[in-house]
């Protein structure tokens, strides 16, 4: 049995208390990834950001709203886990203030300086230790796979599972699940519990057994 950490949804990154920059991932696939895991007799602690999706309630699940809670509730949860899959689509761009009372319409526009916000698996993907892994997700539009085998070296992950645009807030997907040689060891395409089983298998089989 491992004890696997799951990213899931978008995060959200306000301007002002009311208004926020976000994006429309569901939480869905993380929501399925966390039930193959558990169905493979894995503990799952899925850190959430702000979704409609029911997760399996045999799963831990830490709710937060920034990258950057994101970020620290993923840290603290990997600090004793065996694996993450970043399923998430973190807000990658945050204010560089955020405006304490509600912004009033000037008629002039609103200009927003925006900077990075910190990338979840590649933190993590630094910082693992010799017995952990990490399985990134890539969305490209053109290159797909070689992309994502560069984003899989770059953010140091073990695995990266390569998706279509479409996946976005979808019942289906269609992956390549890509190993870190390159190998591509699986294409599925079909509802996102499928997919999520086919993931878990083969993480089982590259990461988990090849590991004890
Ligand atoms: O660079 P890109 O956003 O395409 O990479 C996607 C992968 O990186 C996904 O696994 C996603 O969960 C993760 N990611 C992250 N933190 C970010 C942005 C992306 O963990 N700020």
């Amino acid at each position: 049995m491992a004890h696997i950490v799951i990213t899931s949804g978008p995060t959200r990154q306000y301007l002002d208390p009311v208004r926020y920059l976000t994006n429309s991932s569901s939480g869905k696939m993380g929501a399925c990834l966390a039930t193959s895991a558990l169905r493979l007799g894995h503990q799952v602690t899925v850190i959430s950001g702000p979704v409609q999706v029911d997760y399996p309630s045999a799963a831990t699940v830490i709710d937060v709203i920034s990258t950057q809670e994101m970020l620290e509730a993923t840290q603290s949860a990997f600090a004793t886990a065996d694996g993450l899959i970043g399923a998430a689509a973190p807000c990658d761009y945050m204010p560089i203030e955020i405006a304490s009372q509600k912004l009033s319409k000037t008629g002039q526009g609103l200009q927003l300086s925006l900077r990075e916000t910190p990338d979840i698996v590649a933190t993590l993907g630094a910082l693992k230790r010799i017995d952990q892994w990490v399985v990134g997700f890539a969305l490209e539009t053109e290159d797909v796979r070689f992309r994502a085998i560069v984003k899989m070296a770059k953010k140091r992950c073990d695995m990266i599972v390569s998706n279509s645009a479409e996946a976005m807030n979808s019942p289906d997907n269609a992956v390549e699940i890509i190993k870190r040689d390159g190998e591509v060891v699986e294409q599925v395409a079909g509802p996102k519990q499928l997919v999520a089983d086919r993931i878990l298998h083969q993480i089982q089989k590259h990461l988990l057994d090849s590991n004890p």
